[in-house]
């Protein structure tokens, strides 16, 4: 049996899939990585940072995964296990441009499993969603992986028919071996500031939106509504390091590499939530300074609180979070302030 595994990593060069990627090579020579990835959100420059990193190549293909070109990579290379970051997933542009949410986000994901059936390659990891958890009641709280799933918007509408596509495909074929993983909110960045969370543009998240306001990108963060019923007013969400989420990438692969299980799901989150205006004083702190920001109206169907019920993923893959709040904003702030232009000084 080889004992270095070939993963490929769809989506590879983004935000989360860069983290991923230098977790999964700092492992000892356990884990060759082959990056798909089209660019469409993220920048070349990127692999030359993960090389810096870690010492070592990645083998990437320039390849939109909806393309017959797939096919390519996995006659070139033997696959042992894929994990699918490629999508978009921009929430408020989905509800403006549905079709290419489902265009991009199914179709490609569709490709990949038809690909990996012809290959035999069994071993998925998909990058799901809390989103995927709808609209969440306060009584509800903190959401394992047994709460009913639903959507309020076309991105995570194709988070929850790719999870049931992945749940027909594990009926049908009982070689297939998936575990969905549901993000929370990840933030932060590789302690190193040589990778982060590049945002094109007016960023949909609040993390990036605070450190182009540090950077003097914008003027001040929009924070939507502080009367809701939380410690101060403002919504509370469960931020997750994105280095301890790429770790949890990692348990769930050495779970499939050693097990048959079919498909299982697990939440990857923090299991507590912060405030909005707890996530500023936060960042403020590793910044030295206060970041601006302005109340204006609630979003509609923006929830109060929402945060996780990790147990599951803390019970079987022995994973949980290591990094606190603090830590996230300093990452976050070191990344932006080595890299105010993102990948391009
Ligand atoms: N960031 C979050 O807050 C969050 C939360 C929950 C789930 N997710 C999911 O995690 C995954 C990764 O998110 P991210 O934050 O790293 O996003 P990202 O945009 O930084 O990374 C996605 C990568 O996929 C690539 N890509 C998109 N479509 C492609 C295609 N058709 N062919 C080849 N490459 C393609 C992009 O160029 C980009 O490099 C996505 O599936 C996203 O929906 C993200």
């Amino acid at each position: 049996m080889r004992d270095t595994k070939s993963i490929l990593l769809a989506g590879g060069a983004g935000y989360i899939g860069s983290h991923i990627c230098v977790e999964l090579l700092n492992r000892d020579n356990k884990y060759k990585v082959i990056v798909v990835d089209n660019f469409s959100n993220s920048n070349p420059k990127v692999l030359d940072r993960i090389k810096d990193i870690t010492g070592k190549d990645v083998k990437f293909y320039e390849i939109d995964t909806r393309s017959n070109e797939l096919e390519k990579v996995f006659k070139e290379n033997k696959i042992d296990a894929v994990i699918d970051l490629a999508a978009y997933k921009a929430v408020g542009d989905s509800v403006k441009n549905p079709l290419k949410y489902y265009n991009n986000n199914l179709i490609s994901q569709m490709n990949m499993l038809l690909l990996m059936k012809k290959y035999s390659v069994n071993n998925f990891v998909f990058s799901s969603s809390a989103t995927v958890y709808g609209e969440v009641k306060a009584d509800e709280l903190p959401i394992n992986e047994n709460h009913p799933t639903s959507t309020t918007n076309p991105y995570g509408s194709t988070k929850l028919m790719g999870e049931q596509i992945l749940q027909d495909c594990s009926i049908s074929d009982p070689d297939f071996n998936c575990i969905v993983l549901r993000y929370f909110n990840p933030i932060g960045a590789h302690e190193s500031g040589k990778i982060g969370e590049e945002a094109i543009g007016i960023p949909a998240n609040v993390m990036p939106y605070i450190t182009k306001v540090a950077i003097g990108e914008l003027p001040y963060l929009n924070i939507f509504g502080n009367d809701y019923d939380t410690i101060d007013g403002t919504g509370v969400r469960d931020y997750i390091h994105v280095v301890d989420l790429a770790k949890g990438h990692v348990k769930a692969l050495e779970r499939l590499l050693n097990n048959r299980i079919g498909i299982e799901y697990f939440n990857l989150g923090a299991g507590k939530g912060f405030s909005v205006l707890e996530l500023i004083h936060a960042f403020s702190r590793a910044y030295g300074k206060q970041i601006e920001y302005k109340i204006v109206d609630r979003r509609p169907g923006d929830a109060a609180i929402i945060y996780a019920d990790p147990s599951k993923a803390k019970d079987i893959l022995n994973w949980q979070v290591e990094y606190s709040l603090d830590d996230m904003c300093r990452d976050s702030w070191n990344w932006q302030s080595k890299n105010p232009n993102g990948y391009n000084i």
